[in-house]
């Protein structure tokens, strides 16, 4: 569906927020064959400009015909935005890499993390589902595992930076935190309590099951993408009052017995992981050591004594990078390489 091309027009749909800021960073570090970039956002944003290679370029506001000689668009203004326009830049012959939830769990759309499933980047339509950040950094550590033992069972629990909520919520937990230190009262904008020194055990609104839309993202997308629907995961989501980085506890069921020095040696080995676990050294992946980094960090790797076949271990991202716009420019990747 797309042409082979020297250089390709990209365009970059919720350019001045948070994951757009990065997917326009990524594109330059990862030197990506971009012949024009095309930079999109609301009305708030006219007139403002932003610099890709050295250059400032111009922030446009989508129209019917925005769309036309385009070629890549990565979008990621909200699933409002992506419901109304990707139809409307696919129809215009354009492939859409949608970064928002609107077309994840969509059959007809494929839902795709490289390093687990570039096979299903074979069938698209025009638009290509990118998971969401918690699901990403999972799935990537999750498939070695599961072709090795096959997973029955993950019990999941996250620990997501602010950014995951965007540029309004990094500033709120920036003003909260320099209020309380400053003994002055503070304001919940985006979240619906305190963040600063805090930790908020919601993620997005509540179902009728009593889980939050995140928690229901990782059950489902995890399934997805792995395809495989006999994989049970439960979660808990919560918000902490980190600015970038996702960390997740994860308690692993296979059906064949896989000692932690197994997963170890499988997980050094696999694409985009790296095993960082020395606990006597206190050694493990953090936050503040991902940011800013491509690869999926996992430690604290052992096995769970309480059940046979049991593995725990901790595993940390760049939410904004793995979890969402490097993920989205290595589907490009693949993409203009097929
Ligand atoms: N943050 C993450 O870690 C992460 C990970 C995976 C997926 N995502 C998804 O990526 C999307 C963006 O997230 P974000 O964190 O970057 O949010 P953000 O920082 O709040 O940025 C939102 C972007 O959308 C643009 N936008 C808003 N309304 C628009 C409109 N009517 N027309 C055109 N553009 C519009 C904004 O433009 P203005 O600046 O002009 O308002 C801004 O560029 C969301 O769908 C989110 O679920 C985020």
């Amino acid at each position: 569906m797309l042409r082979k091309k020297e250089k390709y027009v990209v365009a970059v749909v919720g350019a001045t927020g948070a994951v757009g800021n990065e997917m326009i960073a990524t594109l330059e570090q990862r030197e990506f064959p971009v012949g024009k970039l095309r930079l999109f956002a609301s009305e708030r944003s006219a007139g403002k400009t932003l610099e890709f290679r050295s250059e400032k370029l111009p922030v446009e506001v989508i129209t019917e015909s925005s769309f036309k000689g385009i070629d890549i668009a990565l979008f990621s203004a909200g699933a409002e935005r992506s419901r109304i326009w990707a139809p409307v830049a696919a129809q215009s012959g354009c492939v859409v890499i949608d970064n928002s939830s609107q077309w994840r769990m969509d059959p007809g759309v494929p839902l795709v993390v490289p390093e687990v499933n570039p096979h299903d980047l074979n069938w698209h339509k025009g638009i290509i589902a990118n998971p969401n950040c918690s699901t990403i950094q999972m799935v990537v550590a999750l498939k070695p595992i599961h072709d090795s033992a096959k997973i029955r069972r993950v019990v999941v629990t996250t620990f997501q930076a602010v950014s995951g909520t965007g540029k309004k919520a990094m500033e709120e937990l920036m003003q909260q935190t320099a209020d309380l230190l400053s003994f002055r009262g503070i304001q919940c904008n985006v979240y619906p309590h305190q963040i600063a020194f805090n930790v908020l055990p919601q993620i997005d609104k509540f179902l009728d099951n009593g889980y939050t839309k995140e928690e229901m993202k990782m059950v489902n997308e995890t399934r997805k993408i792995m395809g495989d629907n006999s994989i049970r995961v439960t979660a808990t989501t919560v918000r902490v009052p980190v600015f970038r980085g996702h960390s997740e506890a994860l308690n692993i069921e296979t059906e064949r017995k896989i000692t932690a020095n197994e997963v170890r040696e499988l997980l050094s080995r696999a694409p985009g992981v790296i095993v960082f676990d020395a606990p006597e050294k206190s050694v493990y992946p953090l936050p503040i050591h991902c940011d800013g980094k491509d690869e999926v960090f996992v430690g604290r790797i052992r096995e769970d004594e309480s059940i046979d076949n049991g593995i725990n271990m901790w595993i940390v991202s760049d939410n904004l990078r793995k979890g969402a716009a490097l993920n989205a420019v290595q589907i490009a990747e693949y993409l203009i390489k097929e």
